[in-house]
């Protein structure tokens, strides 16, 4: 068993050496730009400790653990468009750097080629393992429509936002756990328990970026803040407001996240302002809590010895306690 500085070791040393030489240099620098950045690279950390802990050899599921990361930075690209956001990890994303035309084509092409690391080595459960990643793929981008429909909507329930976020986010967290308990070829009962923490760590992970775009601090989140209140992202933030608020308030929040104002400056000052007098913060905070609990309620169903599921438990807490 590996401990989790080693997984981290493992997933640092798979992207030291990102190939930057292929032609056309307009279609690959994006791409190894985007990569280069880095980010948190949690997705191939939960495939590797998923693996680990059903025993199974890292190196066989190392191009999976590639491959999901490239396919999740190759939504970036797209998602970054869509969302007009200025930047990523910090630095100008791909579509400002370069232009729109760039974002699409060299995220297409990132999705190609998460698909060619997967398909790199022979495995026994690589049919599986193939349908899982591209019924995830077409999942994420029914919950990235949902997400952009539900901008201009003003009907959107809480229920809706948990399935559109579950889609847009939490099935990729799912699918690096199972794909890592896949290529361990761990009984099908391990898979689908290690698939549901995915989900739960997932729906947690995405409640913690809504609350990041609002309070977070842009330094150490890499993201611009404010956006998704600029944008009428229905948020969680945002949904608890609507349901916690007085007449008034709910009145306010309506009509300014149905407006796209040239400086959005005052309407999120406003928004913040209304969401610090319903506590919206500690409420949003006890949902990830308890969606983070739930995930290790399942955890600890798991077979393996406490030792052993230390890594993924130690992954689990972090990515919920993070500030970028
Ligand atoms: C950003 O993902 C998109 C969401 C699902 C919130 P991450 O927060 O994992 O981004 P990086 O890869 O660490 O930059
Ligand atoms: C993330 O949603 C979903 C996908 C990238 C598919 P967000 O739009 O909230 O992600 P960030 O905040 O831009 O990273
Ligand atoms: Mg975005
Ligand atoms: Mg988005
Ligand atoms: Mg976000």
């Amino acid at each position: 068993m590996k401990t989790l500085q080693e997984l981290q070791a493992t997933v640092q040393a798979l992207f030291a050496s990102l190939p930057a030489d292929s032609q056309p240099a307009t279609l690959y620098d994006p791409i190894h730009y985007t990569l280069s950045l880095g980010g948190k690279r949690i997705r191939p950390l939960l495939l590797l400790a998923a693996n680990d802990l059903c025993g199974g050899n890292l190196e066989q599921a190392s191009d999976a653990a590639i491959g999901i990361e490239v396919f999740h930075n190759f939504t970036l690209l797209h998602d970054d468009l869509m969302d007009r956001s200025p930047l990523r990890r910090g630095q100008p994303t791909v579509y400002r750097k370069w232009n729109e035309n760039t974002a699409v084509l060299s995220g297409d092409t990132m999705f190609a080629l998460a698909w060619q690391h997967l398909l790199r080595r022979p495995h026994p459960r690589l049919q599986d393992i193939l349908q899982t990643f591209n019924r995830t793929a077409i999942e994420v981008c029914e919950g990235q429509q949902y997400d952009m429909d539900f901008e201009t909507r003003t009907d959107v329930s809480l229920d809706d936002y948990l399935h559109m976020i579950r889609l847009k986010t939490a099935v990729l967290l799912a699918c690096a756990l199972k794909l890592g308990a896949l290529y361990a070829q761990a009984p099908d009962e391990e898979v689908e328990t290690l698939y549901q923490i995915g989900l739960n760590l997932g729906l947690a992970f995405q409640l913690q970026d809504d609350l990041l775009d609002a309070y977070g601090d842009t330094t150490t989140f890499g993201k611009q803040t404010g956006t998704d209140i600029r944008d009428n992202k229905k948020t969680y933030l945002l949904l608890r407001a609507l349901e916690a608020g007085d007449a008034e308030q709910r009145a306010t929040l309506r009509k300014l996240f149905s407006c796209t104002p040239q400086d959005p400056e005052p309407k999120v000052a406003t928004v913040l302002d209304i969401y610090d007098r319903l506590h919206i913060r500690p409420h949003t905070e006890q949902a990830i809590a308890s969606y983070l609990d739930q995930a290790h309620a399942l955890l600890r169903t798991l077979p393996q010895s406490d030792a052993d599921k230390e890594p993924l438990r130690q992954i689990m807490q972090s990515l919920v306690n993070r500030n970028r």
